[in-house]
């Protein structure tokens, strides 16, 4: 069977479930993965026959698209600040909004001129604490999980990125203490509340790690306090949090913040909902 051949069988197979753009998208994607040919390579190779290995590898991605696998965990790798990371279904998949996170850090950071200690709590993939390496490669850079299978990711993705960064394992509800102290600690914690669950994507709430994604409808803001009363105690003179969080919970969080005493300034992503957030110590 041809590369064409099989396109247009994996297209009918797949039209109903996806719309014809992203459909053409994913299955140029997945061609890619198997055959190692890109776009043009593959107008090129359309009427090469493909071995019963490729076809195989690509009846099982349709299968699990149709299974509503997000493509990041078929093809094994996202893109994050123009990089390529590894991801499995223990790390979340890298999304846009922390990219403006990232810049927005290294913003400050470059403003600050000086090589800076940095801790990334929730470190997943470990996308933020490798991306600020790679854009400060003056600062010292810690990034830190409750989960072992996603350190493992980190670990793979800093070697393959070549970013030197100390690795953590560690529960941060958990914590009296954090390894060091640290001019910028970042988080982009767990945050949603379980009772949005039932709305949300099927490709997030089936195949995303929960342990990365909820929070108990009691307590949601629970990795804002606890990691802002560390702060208090492990940031250095002058240092700032910096956050990801739910777009609903922008002004909660800054009340929190400022009961704790903190200034906090909140930030929006490209589709202007609140998004980010950074606080530091008022001065007493
Ligand atoms: C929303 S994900 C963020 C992953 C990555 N930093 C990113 O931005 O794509 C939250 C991360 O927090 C980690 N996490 C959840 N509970 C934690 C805890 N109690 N202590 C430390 N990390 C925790 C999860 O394993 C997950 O990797």
């Amino acid at each position: 069977m041809s590369l064409h051949e099989i396109k247009q069988s994996l297209k009918l197979q797949l039209a109903e479930k996806l719309d014809a753009v992203e459909l053409n998208s994913l299955l140029s994607l997945l061609m890619e993965h198997v055959t190692g040919w890109n776009q043009v390579q593959q107008v090129l190779h359309k009427n090469d026959p493909l071995t019963e290995s490729q076809l195989d590898q690509l009846k099982n991605a349709a299968k699990e698209l149709a299974a509503d696998k997000p493509i990041q965990y078929i093809l094994g790798k996202a893109w994050f600040m123009g990089k390529e990371y590894f991801v499995n279904e223990n790390v979340l998949i890298p999304r846009p909004e922390t990219e403006e996170l990232v810049d927005w850090i290294s913003e400050y950071a470059h403003i600050i001129n000086k090589p800076l200690q940095l801790l990334d709590i929730g470190t997943g993939s470990g996308c933020i604490a490798i991306s600020l390496k790679l854009e400060l490669p003056n600062c010292s850079i810690t990034g830190l999980d409750v989960s072992s299978p996603a350190l493992e990711v980190a670990k793979k993705n800093a070697t393959h990125l070549n970013a030197a960064i100390e690795w953590v394992e560690q529960d941060i509800l958990m914590s009296a203490s954090l390894p060091a102290s640290y001019d910028i600690i970042v988080s982009n914690p767990p945050y949603i509340p379980f009772n949005e669950k039932a709305n949300m994507q099927v490709q997030v709430k089936n195949f995303e790690p929960a342990i990365a994604l909820f929070v108990t409808n009691e307590d949601p803001l629970i990795f804002y306090r606890i990691i802002a009363r560390l702060g208090k105690q492990y940031l250095n003179p002058n240092g700032q949090l910096f956050f990801e969080m739910h777009y609903d919970q922008g002004k909660a969080i800054v009340a929190l913040f400022d009961e704790m005493g903190y200034h906090a300034e909140l930030l929006q992503d490209m589709f202007g909902k609140d998004r980010m957030i950074r606080a530091s110590l008022k001065p007493r």
